[in-house]
């Protein structure tokens, strides 16, 4: 089958300024990839963000800054459709009806379920049940490609396995979704060398300002060998993110790493300058669009629109397969 008859879905939780993790391992993709697909989909999970957003201003904030986020990042309206999840009541109720066929010894081995019990004895019950939410957006429109970061992969299998007994249970409903997962870009490394995450405190931001990313990039945590030491560039945070940032030089800064011809300070300066030629045209196309705030919103209100009632269209199916349908 072609891309032209598959449907790529994607989404982010509006928790937030975005960072280059979330860039480079997903939301790049969806840019990359918007209109080779017959339909590309691409919400804002604003549900999932509220087991740890519980403010009225702040999630309506953070809701219209992803919409922008996106909109700056490249993603064009006539290829994508844009929309938020809590527009689309019929999620919840794909996600009521996915855990009456999920046992809890099955949810409790999620990899997200397990890290917040260790961080957090108290979990909410949407966080405990945050994959069924997750399967629900995917499945609904019978995603075949879902482009994410390394950590989404468990939730993607979750969806699959979920799909499978679905279908096992009342017959062929749902699509069965790939994960699509760039090798090169599965895990960005932050700061401190372990995975970029707003929750370990070590991001660079996306619209980051000029003094924001040097901030960040001088913060990035090497060993103490001098200038002129040899030094392996795959064991350095710095050479990293030069990966990403850097890729003409590349050859270049890998060699002057090998032979010790280059400062860890030097490599963060080259490195600061790159950021910046990249982040800076981001970063001035997001201020022009928040200028029209009208203009994001209608944009949010026309996929969800477009979005519920494609839902419902799905629903009735599967309100018909499980026979809670009785009359149309
Ligand atoms: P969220 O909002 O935490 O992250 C958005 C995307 O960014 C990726 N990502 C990274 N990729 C590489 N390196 C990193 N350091 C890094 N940090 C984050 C994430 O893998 C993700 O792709 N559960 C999802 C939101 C969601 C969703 C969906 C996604 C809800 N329903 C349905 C796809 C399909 C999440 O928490 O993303």
């Amino acid at each position: 089958m072609t891309n032209k008859r598959k449907t790529l879905l994607s989404g982010v939780k509006p928790t937030g300024k975005p960072h280059i993790g979330n860039y480079f391992g997903a939301m790049k993709q969806f840019v990359d990839l918007q209109g080779d697909y017959g339909r590309t989909l691409i919400f804002i999970a604003d549900y999932h963000a509220l087991n740890n957003v519980q403010n009225r201003e702040e999630m309506n904030n953070n809701i219209y800054e992803i919409a922008l986020d996106y909109l700056a990042i490249g993603l064009d309206p006539k290829n994508v459709t844009i929309f938020k999840q809590s527009d689309i009541p019929q999620h919840s109720e794909l996600a009521v009806i996915l855990n009456s066929i999920t046992t809890m010894s099955y949810l409790m081995r999620a990899h997200a379920y397990k890290d917040a019990q260790a961080r957090n004895k108290e979990i909410s019950v949407g966080t405990f049940d945050y994959p069924m939410l997750m399967a629900a957006d995917i499945l609904m429109y019978d995603a075949d490609v879902v482009p994410v970061g390394q950590d989404q992969k468990q939730h993607i299998e979750i969806t699959r396995d979920i799909a499978e007994k679905f279908n096992r249970i009342f017959g062929e409903t749902f699509k069965i979704p790939e994960p699509l997962i760039l090798e090169n870009v599965a895990t960005v490394p932050g700061t401190d060398g372990k995975k970029m995450s707003k929750s370990y405190n070590n991001t660079i931001g996306l619209f980051a300002e000029d003094e924001e990313i040097e901030k960040a990039v001088m913060s990035i945590v090497t060993d103490s060998k001098a200038p002129g030491d040899t030094k392996d560039p795959e064991k350095d945070n710095i050479f990293a993110l030069h990966k990403l940032f850097s890729k003409e030089q590349l050859s270049d800064l890998e060699k002057r790493y090998k032979e010790g011809g280059i400062s860890y300070k030097e490599s963060k300066e080259i490195l600061i300058e790159n950021i910046k030629k990249i982040i800076k045209p981001l970063r001035e196309k997001r201020k022009e669009l928040e200028k029209d705030k009208e203009y994001v919103l209608d944009i949010l209100r026309e996929g969800g629109d477009e979005m519920r009632a494609r839902a419902e269209k799905k629903m009735q199916e599967v309100r018909d397969k499980i026979g809670t349908k009785l009359y149309e």
